[in-house]
């Protein structure tokens, strides 16, 4: 589905003008697409044929609560990372049984937080299960294992193998881990119901998800009070035109064997949960910017815009590619151009690589034009930050001609209201 168009020259981005846009709510200003939230959700769900899924969305893509609430009503559980994101999903609506807690390094009054507020959490070492079984002994929880095995589209955000600091590690040499786990679950009366594992994230290779399913459910066959096996999210998009997207038809089907194979093996129903947060969110939302500044030193021709890394840091933590599409000016001839940003460090870069700044065919730029930073729309607004005490963008949510501002732009009260 495609809702970004040229009209006149100039972007629409579901039917609204993304100059308008800029006008009526301000640059810079993140602005989302209702229908390509609802569409992701619903692909996925209906290229999944094994009837007996869930389907968490990782808030951490992005939690506006508009944004959840959409999903939500999609009928989607949620896996949060941080009592702060279980209590924003609570407000959202979603039900305490449809939130699964993914904390990392749990404190005490972490855990307590799940156990009192009766949140599932999916506890990621023997210490972590044994703390949580001595204080909160006859709970269900569960467990999050690592594979021995990674992948994602930086060193960064793989959270599998042997050098993850994710999860339970499961070797395949020495099955001792698997006597531990019982030793604790039988001593504190735990009750395992869900196993998980999160390879990492950006992956668009369906095969590896496969890779997955096979290890868990090997080990899952000896967990007696199994509910489901979460297969974890990293399901990635195309960020470059020549990037194949995941295929979710042929995992949708794949999956669906190895768990119909698996139910018949094990003799009961166990639900198959996946935890999708860029898949959904990351093509739905563009960050509007304005350019402020051109110069030119012998090397580049810099544009420089009203944004930086601290509203988009995904070039500047892993060399991460957004294409970039002037607004007011779409069809023009191109020129080559840096896109850089207003914080004050020479990283602050949106057109660059990992290691260094690229060059980007971009159609000509005016002191004035409004650039549309594309795929924005997972982890922008949640990785951004007041570096430089710059308040955050304001969010926009388009649908069929509207747009409706979910979330206003910060000012200078908000960056003084915490210091004492
Ligand atoms: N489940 C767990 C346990 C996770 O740690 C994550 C992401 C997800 C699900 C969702 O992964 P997704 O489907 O969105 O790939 N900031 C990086 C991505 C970090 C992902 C962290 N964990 C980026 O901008 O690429």
């Amino acid at each position: 589905m495609n809702i970004y168009e040229s009209k006149n020259n100039e972007l629409y981005i579901d039917g609204i003008s993304a100059i308008e846009l800029v006008k009526k709510f301000e640059s810079p200003l993140y602005v989302y697409s209702k229908k390509i939230i609802k569409k992701r959700f619903e692909d996925l769900k209906n290229a999944i044929i094994y009837p007996n899924i869930r389907i968490y969305y990782a808030m951490k893509a992005n939690s506006n609560l508009r944004i959840l609430e959409i999903l939500k009503n999609e009928g989607a559980y949620v896996e949060t990372i941080s009592p702060e994101e279980v209590m924003i999903a609570l407000k959202a609506g979603f039900k305490k049984e449809k939130i699964l807690f993914t904390g990392i390094n749990l404190s005490i009054p972490d855990m307590e937080f799940a156990y009192k507020n009766k949140i599932l959490p999916n506890l990621g070492s023997l210490l972590q299960l044994k703390s949580f079984g001595e204080r909160f002994p006859n709970s269900n929880v569960a467990i999050r294992i690592n594979p021995d095995f990674g992948s994602g589209h930086h060193e960064h955000v793989v959270t599998g193998g042997r050098e993850s600091k994710f999860g339970i590690f499961c070797s395949k040499e020495n099955k001792d881990y698997l006597k531990d786990i019982n030793k604790i679950c039988k001593k504190h009366n735990l009750k395992i119901i869900g196993i998980h594992a999160h390879i990492g994230s950006g992956v668009l290779e369906e095969k590896k998800y496969l890779k997955l399913a096979e290890i868990i459910l090997e080990i899952a066959k000896d967990f007696p009070y199994l509910e489901f096996v979460n297969i974890g999210g990293g399901i990635g998009v195309p960020y470059r035109k020549d990037e194949s997207p995941f295929d979710i038809k042929s995992f949708g089907v794949e999956i669906s064997k190895a768990m119909e194979e698996f139910v018949r093996k094990y003799g009961k129903q166990v639900q198959l949960a996946i935890e999708p947060g860029r898949y959904i969110v990351a093509e739905a939302r563009t960050l509007l910017v304005s350019v402020n500044d051109i110069k030119e030193t012998p090397k580049f021709k810099f544009v420089g815009v009203d944004s930086g890394f601290n509203h988009l840091i995904r070039p500047l933590a892993y060399g991460s590619y957004h294409e970039i599409i002037n607004a007011s000016n779409v069809e023009d001839e191109k020129e080559e151009v840096v896109i850089a940003g207003y914080i004050c460090e020479s990283g602050d870069v949106f057109t660059r690589s990992e290691k260094a700044i690229e060059k980007r065919q971009i159609s000509k730029v005016d002191i004035g034009n409004i650039l549309a930073i594309m795929n924005a729309g997972a982890y922008g607004f949640t990785m951004s930050s007041n570096y430089n005490s710059r308040p955050r963008p304001a969010e926009v949510m388009v649908c069929d001609g509207k747009a409706h501002l979910i979330r206003r732009r910060e000012n200078i009260n908000d960056l003084l209201k915490t210091q004492r």
